[in-house]
């Protein structure tokens, strides 16, 4: 038997590092899939092949073991949990294409889970509703990130425009009928979300009462975006989007290259923009109802300029 499933990356227009400490965020899918193949192996292993990232590696699901010689081996860490979750450890062949860059803030080890958790249940013929894999897939970024918020992995099941409350029973769908017009940039540079998370955690410990309003004025500015973002008010999601920016700026996961992305492409006519994902390298998001074309050149020359360093 043979199955395929696949998941999207996503976007964070509002709320990062803010979801961490049960605040609401607002996130979007986006085109990137990752795909995953499951196969019965000829072997009694379980052997995974990342095919566009030329990982291979071989999991031993008793020991939890993972033999490999690649230097990126860390993302075969979200397969072995993911595995854990929905198979009996018989022999089978995983072929992966992530199509989504790693650490670049757009949700790769969510796609990637969501898609390994879908596909090998399938194989094993386990019926299980979103809301389970969402749960598991939440479940394996916090075995291996140690800290993490359910926001990527919710969005990676269910796609669309998610406005998501933590503490809520229920997934909030925004339903708008037009499309949010975003460029998407990003840098060379990996970010860590665990390692992101912790310095905030640690920079929230040292100076409580200055970084716990920070944290009280992200969810304010995400529970207005949402309001925004169902009347269609540019002006104000731009402006939201900055003050985002500059707030995860305080929070100390901004870097020199993600800033200068950020201002490029408000200067080429973004309405707002601002770091997307846990930053510390990653990616950053452009908001453009005026047009996408002119962000998106003024982007690639500034990239330019910045290797040409
Ligand atoms: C990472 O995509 C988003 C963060 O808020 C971490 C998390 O939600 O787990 C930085």
């Amino acid at each position: 038997m043979q199955v395929k499933a696949s998941a999207p990356g996503k976007a964070i227009l509002f709320g990062e590092h803010a979801v961490v400490y049960g605040k609401p965020a607002i996130a979007m899918a986006i085109s990137k899939r990752s795909c995953v193949e499951v196969l019965e192996s000829s072997t009694s292993n379980i052997n995974v092949n990342i095919k566009d990232l030329g990982i291979k590696g071989c999991i031993d699901f008793n020991s939890g073991a993972i033999i490999s010689d690649s230097p990126k081996k860390g993302i075969l860490k979200y397969i072995l949990e993911s595995i854990k979750k929905v198979h009996d450890g018989s022999g089978i062949d995983i072929g992966i294409d992530v199509n989504i860059p790693i650490g670049g803030g757009l949700g790769s080890s969510a796609a990637v889970t969501v898609a390994t958790i879908a596909a090998v249940s399938a194989y094993n013929e386990i019926d299980l509703k979103e809301e389970e894999i969402a749960k598991y897939a939440h479940e394996v970024e916090l075995a291996v990130q140690k800290s993490a918020s359910p926001l990527d992995t919710t969005i990676s099941t269910y796609g669309g425009l998610i406005y998501l409350e933590t503490n809520a029973e229920d997934i909030v769908q925004l339903d708008i009928d037009y499309d949010i017009p975003v460029v998407i940039g990003y840098t060379d540079t990996r970010g860590d979300t665990g390692k992101l998370v912790e310095s905030v955690r640690i920079r929230r410990d040292v100076y409580p009462d200055i970084i716990n309003p920070v944290i009280d004025s992200i969810e304010l500015i995400t529970e207005e975006a949402k309001q925004a973002i169902l009347e269609n008010d540019k002006k104000r999601i731009g402006e939201l989007m900055n003050i985002n920016h500059g707030l995860l700026d305080a929070l100390g996961v901004n870097t020199k290259e993600l800033s200068s992305m950020v201002y490029t492409a408000r200067n080429a006519g973004a309405c707002g923009s601002k770091i997307t994902g846990a930053g510390g390298g990653g990616s950053i998001i452009a908001y453009c109802p005026g047009g996408t074309g002119n962000v998106i050149s003024a982007i690639n020359e500034t990239e330019n300029a910045l290797n040409a360093d």
